[in-house]
């Protein structure tokens, strides 16, 4: 075997079992081959010859909020490589409601599938959760997601390749939006700059803020797009997490502000027009006000493909963690 494909080959094994419940715990040498295995998948698909990988196993998919995308995609790439899917719906379906707690649910389901992707509204709520499959976080409240982090990612990936060295705005909600944490944890592997824009009310946390900069990644920080627009490859668009504002003064100053367009931070062709003309626009979905239609027929809009790579991160993801993919599948 040769070196590369050996030290492939010990990666690889070390992600069987594994579970992915912090984008914090993913090294560059992870991220680098979920890239890979992603866009394995990808390529295969468009060839119609994914192999049934992961045929014989279950995935169960536990969703105690709402989620379109997600789940979808897990549940997608697990029957599109020959697995079999179980799932728990918005938590109203099962024994939660009746007061079962979230470890004794995991304990019961890890005996009956091979891999469980679980969503749940508090933050935090998954890490020391014991399961004997790997368990997937598919979102814990305000705090994380780190399969979307992937998703995008691999976006950012497949449209400019080297990920260092790019000026990338994050804007809209940073201060609720797991999907920005889960993002910029990812993205502290990297020599990126960061423009973040937001609300003064829905910035990026102190604590998130000092964990950049030990990272050693530079940051702007700013309410105004136009500002900084000119600058960015990369524009990754959040919407006010509305579910979020629990607090009623937070919610009626800033949701009253948004909706009276004093912050308003809606994305459209006008304020494209001011950026490089090869900027792309990513969004986690789903959107509310903060792209505009105009913008989906325009090349610069990436996040209709965005969403497709859902699926291909999800395979990878789920083909890693069942031990499913051979290093020679990876290097050829
Ligand atoms: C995101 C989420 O659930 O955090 N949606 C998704 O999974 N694509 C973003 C959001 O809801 O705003």
């Amino acid at each position: 075997m040769l070196k590369t494909q050996m030290s492939l080959a010990q990666q690889l094994t070390s992600f069987k079992g594994r579970h992915i419940r912090s984008s914090k715990e993913l090294t560059l040498d992870d991220l680098n081959i979920i890239l890979k295995a992603s866009k394995y998948m990808e390529t295969a698909h468009q060839r119609h010859a994914l192999p049934p990988l992961l045929n014989n196993l279950i995935l169960a998919t536990l969703f105690f909020e709402p989620s379109t995308r997600t789940r979808l995609s897990f549940e997608t790439a697990m029957i599109r490589l020959g697995g079999n899917v179980i799932t728990v719906e918005q938590g109203t379906s099962s024994s939660a409601k009746k007061g079962e707690r979230l470890s004794d649910t995991i304990q019961v389901v890890s005996q009956y599938s091979d891999v469980i992707a679980i969503r749940h509204p508090s933050s935090n709520s998954l890490q020391g959760l014991s399961s004997q499959v790997p368990l997937i976080s598919a979102g814990d409240g305000s705090n994380e997601h780190p399969t979307q982090a992937l998703l995008d990612l691999y976006t950012i990936y497949e449209n400019f390749k080297d990920i260092n060295g790019l000026k990338i705005g994050i804007i809209g909600d940073l201060r609720f939006g797991r999907t920005v944490h889960s993002l910029l944890n990812v993205l502290s592997n990297y020599s990126v700059t960061l423009y973040l824009v937001s609300h003064p009310s829905l910035g990026l946390s102190d604590e998130m803020k000092a964990e950049l900069s030990s990272n050693n990644i530079s940051f702007y920080e700013t309410d105004s797009i136009e500002e900084v627009i000119a600058e960015l490859d990369v524009l990754y668009v959040t919407r006010v997490q509305t579910e979020r504002l629990t607090e009623p003064s937070l919610f009626d100053t800033i949701y009253q502000e948004y909706k009276d367009g004093l912050f308003n931070y809606q994305v459209n062709l006008e304020l494209l027009n001011k950026g490089k003309p090869t900027v792309k626009v990513l969004h986690p979905l789903p959107r509310t006000d903060e792209i505009s239609e105009d913008l989906d027929s325009d090349p610069r809009a990436t996040y209709m493909k965005q969403a497709k790579n859902g699926i291909y991160v999800r395979m990878a993801l789920l083909a890693l963690v069942l031990g499913r993919i051979d290093a020679d599948l990876l290097v050829k």
